[in-house]
């Protein structure tokens, strides 16, 4: 189980503040499970995890085998909801390096649709020169402009290259099991098609085949992703008191919240957490910014983000809180050498653990940011594996839900997003605007 740690929270909430905003969030939590609150008919993942590989599993895995076997490289094309989950999930566990070395039998994958630069489409062009590729086209209504641009130069590329039936066997749509252009281009085309589920929107849909189907090419165990979330699925679901990590999560933010910390900084310390902490930005951002509410959030990545966003976090306006992420030591140690001039004056840490420095950084840094009036939530993951990914997942899905509906909106709409697309829409000149 996920650990969250309140200990450094204390100088800014009192234990009375915590105990009676609980009844607030079993409210909040019997909302989101029995179906009563706002947006209800998005629901659907709440109950995607499940004990057994299912059929689409395995439909999904055989795909994968398929890719991994004809393809040097896999394109996967989306958006938002449709784009962050699965580069998360590959990131996270193989490292934003992960393409290093790659090639048929492990395809590289590279992601598409979630730009509209030139010299991205240009890169991406580049590199599928001369390589046996496949992709899969991610969207849910079947009609964002993004993927749609990339989704048909990229069809074309595939069309050229092995004719309409050859490329017809290398897409694979990711959609609504019924509405929508992709849909019916699927359907006109006859390429293997797999489902998102109505009742779950976009930022809810990693562990469909939105997630997993890029997951299993990447070579990650989905059986194993499945398994975690099932469990995070029974265990989170069960426990009603703050025993329960979700409460503890969704019930600290929002009272960090009504103390005047609007913005909540997710830092972790591995730099394959960035991706992971995109789409969790992505799922509280879209998920509670609206009708004027909402914590802002951002994702950090220390080390790194110390020398940049350090001072800020340090000295800056009060109005802030964090949320660590912590993982297990890896199993593969590195050690820092010693050097015979010491010019550097490194030697004090000769014979030292990579990872013993970086937990001396972590603690320092908690300890300043502590001091500077930050209160600070600490997640401790334990080891990361697959199977851990899938519980993560869940978890923060469900600590969402929850939050949201505590900070009084629905969690499951983005009538916001729509306004930049009307006015681009119009600036384009599209029939209808
Ligand atoms: O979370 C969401 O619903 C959005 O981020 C969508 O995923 C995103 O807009 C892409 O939409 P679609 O999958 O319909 O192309």
């Amino acid at each position: 189980m996920i650990k969250v740690d309140i200990s450094n929270v204390w100088g800014q909430l009192s234990l009375p503040d915590l105990l009676a905003v609980e009844q607030e969030v079993a409210q909040a939590h019997r909302t989101l499970t029995e179906g009563t609150g706002a947006g209800n008919d998005f629901l659907g993942w709440l109950d995607l995890p499940v004990e057994k590989e299912t059929e689409e599993m395995k439909r999904i895995q055989a795909a994968a085998n398929q890719i991994r076997a004809n393809s040097d490289v896999f394109v996967v094309v989306g958006i938002g909801g449709s784009y962050l989950g699965p580069r998360a999930a590959i990131e996270l566990l193989q490292g934003c390096n992960h393409n290093i070395g790659k090639g048929k039998g492990n395809p590289q994958i590279y992601f598409a649709g979630n730009t509209l630069s030139t010299r991205a489409w240009n890169e991406l062009q580049r590199l599928l020169e001369g390589k046996d590729f496949s992709l899969a086209v991610i969207s849910k209504s079947g009609t964002t402009t993004e993927p749609a641009i990339a989704f048909r130069a990229l069809k074309w590329m595939l069309e050229r290259k092995y004719g309409t039936a050859g490329a017809a066997k290398r897409i694979y749509a990711i959609t609504d099991p019924a509405k929508g252009a992709l849909r019916q281009m699927a359907t006109e085309e006859g390429w293997e098609t797999f489902v998102i589920p109505p009742a779950a929107g976009g930022r809810y849909s990693v562990l469909t085949a939105v997630g997993l189907l890029p997951m299993a090419v990447a070579g990650i165990d989905i059986r194993q992703v499945m398994k975690g979330a099932y469990e995070a699925k029974v265990e989170y679901n069960r426990l009603r008191s703050f025993e329960n990590p979700v409460w503890l999560y969704a019930g600290v933010r929002n009272l960090l919240y009504r103390n005047g910390k609007k913005t909540e900084i997710m830092a972790s310390w591995e730099p394959g957490y960035k991706m992971m902490g995109g789409w969790w930005q992505q799922l509280f951002g879209e998920s509670e910014g609206k009708d004027g509410k909402g914590i802002f959030p951002v994702s950090v990545e220390f080390t790194a983000d110390l020398h940049s966003l350090g001072q800020m976090i340090q000295q800056g306006e009060r109005n802030i809180f964090e949320t660590m992420i912590r993982f297990d030591a890896p199993e593969q140690v590195a050690v820092v050498g010693s050097d015979a001039k010491n010019l550097d004056g490194l030697n004090y840490l000769a014979g030292k653990q990579l990872d013993f420095v970086d937990e001396q950084a972590y603690l320092g840094t908690l300890a300043a940011h502590v001091d500077g009036g930050v209160p600070v939530i600490t997640m401790d993951m334990g080891a990361l594996n697959d199977e851990k990914m899938g519980e993560m997942f869940y978890f923060f899905e469900l600590c969402c839900g929850v939050s949201a509906y505590m900070l009084g909106v629905n969690p499951f709409n983005q009538p916001g997003v729509e306004f930049y697309k009307k006015n681009m829409f119009q600036l384009l000149g599209k029939p209808g605007y």
